[in-house]
């Protein structure tokens, strides 16, 4: 398993980071196999396999449930579990008591927390206590009713200083790395170069020092994919065509066969 030192000494060493955003034991063993650096188990498992509008809705007790069954799926792999809305924004000490929860029922290596400047009291609490802290940048979609919908961050003068400032302001309370999502690759360039710490990109350009993708999106489940997804495999075609093909020989009294029945 990876150590949040090894993460830094890979981009010392100039060699990318590979995360993959995923909530289930199947999909981890799958990761784990693959050899895959680190797996993030996203509050986008609202949206991904609960099929909500946002992931505002996603609860800590149902983090934790997606959590414990990757961690039984990837024993071996460095696991980051997101915060969900509302568990570390309230208080301190409710922060540090979810992110404690969320350490000694899962077995994560870390958690991650959306935001800059406005969390950083929280992120020392928590780094100072023994919990690593990865950090989200950019657009974060907890706050998505605040930043008017899912839209690239960091496009004006402004934006560009705020992401900048708070990427420092992270790495001196002591987040191990953070993820920069939808923001112009100039920008992810210019804070991969600013700070010691790695970066992880998700719609942020070649230029971070890892790329994050969330595994139903690059394995093509959905009919749509955002522009910075790559699809490494056609899904849902795949699994449109077993089913049908499953329909039709259960009909046409091909399956099963002998083989799949107990004398
Ligand atoms: O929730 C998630 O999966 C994420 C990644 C997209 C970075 O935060």
């Amino acid at each position: 398993m990876k150590t949040i030192n090894e993460f830094i000494q890979a981009k010392e060493e100039g060699r990318k980071i590979t995360m993959i955003s995923t909530y289930d034991y199947w999909s981890a063993r799958i990761c784990e196999e693959a050899g895959v650096d680190c797996i993030l188990v996203g509050d986008s498992a609202g949206m991904v396999v609960q099929g909500l509008e946002t992931t505002l809705p996603v609860t800590l007790d149902e983090m934790i449930y997606h959590a414990k069954a990757v961690r039984r799926g990837a024993p071996g792999t460095f696991v980051v579990v997101d915060m969900p809305f509302m568990s570390y924004q309230v208080s301190v000490e409710d922060a540090v008591r979810n992110a404690g929860r969320i350490m000694k029922e899962t077995g994560a290596n870390a958690v991650k927390l959306e935001g800059g400047e406005e969390i950083v009291h929280i992120v020392e609490k928590m780094v100072g206590a023994g919990i690593p802290v990865m950090g989200h940048l950019g657009l974060t979609p907890q706050s998505v009713h605040a930043l008017g919908g899912y839209r690239v961050q960091g496009r004006t003068e402004e934006q560009q200083k705020k992401i900048i400032k708070d990427s420092k302001i992270l790495e001196q309370a002591g987040v191990f790395a953070i993820v920069l999502e939808a923001v112009p690759s100039v920008l992810a360039k210019e804070i991969t170069e600013f700070v010691e710490i790695p970066t992880i990109g998700i719609g942020a350009g070649p230029y971070t020092d890892g790329q994050v993708l969330v595994f139903h999106d690059m394995m093509g489940f959905f009919d749509r994919s955002p522009k910075f997804v790559k699809r490494y495999l056609e899904g849902k075609k795949l699994f449109l065509d077993a089913l049908k093909k499953f329909s039709s020989e259960v009909q046409e009294g091909k399956f099963p066969q002998k083989e799949h029945t107990y004398d």
